[in-house]
């Protein structure tokens, strides 16, 4: 399929946008400075906090932001159990169900999976994988293109 080109300048801090790619979703997450620092609290409750598992992050994500920019996370929108899509929760500093530190993430409405602002899923989640990592690159500090 056709690389997708997203416009970054129009998705403020905090907020995402989900472009196709190859007909799936993929969700561009411009991440906050709360957000980032949320990411290095996170890796007692992951099952791959480092990404480790073959398959899912590309050599360039193998990092704590599993992102080529730390603001920024890539990654496409469909869940690694069942392929339902999950939903963002953005709520830091606790939400109902989800870990006391808990920075924020994504809840899979299909059997609950959870995942963090890094698209890494906690332990004991239905989900066996952290979410698929698609190849891109920033063609300037506004521009990413996908694929
Ligand atoms: Fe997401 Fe089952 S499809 S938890």
């Amino acid at each position: 399929g056709a690389p997708v080109v997203v416009n970054l300048s129009a998705i403020p801090a905090g907020t995402m946008v989900t472009a196709e790619w190859q007909g799936k979703p993929v969700w561009i997450l411009h991440r906050t400075p709360e957000m980032i620092a949320g990411l290095k609290k996170m890796d007692d409750f992951l099952a791959d906090p480092n990404s480790d598992r073959p398959g899912f992050t590309p050599e360039f994500a193998k990092n704590p932001y599993r992102s080529r920019k730390e603001q920024w996370l890539i990654c496409v929108g469909i869940c690694t159990h069942l392929g339902c899509s999950p939903s963002p929760r953005f709520a830091v500093g606790g939400a109902e169900g989800m870990p006391a530190n808990w920075g924020g993430g994504f809840l899979c409405p299909c059997h609950g999976s959870q995942f963090d602002l890094a698209g890494r899923v906690l332990k004991n989640q239905p989900a066996p994988d952290n979410l698929l990592v698609p190849p891109y690159y920033f063609v300037d500090d506004n521009t990413v293109m996908v694929g």
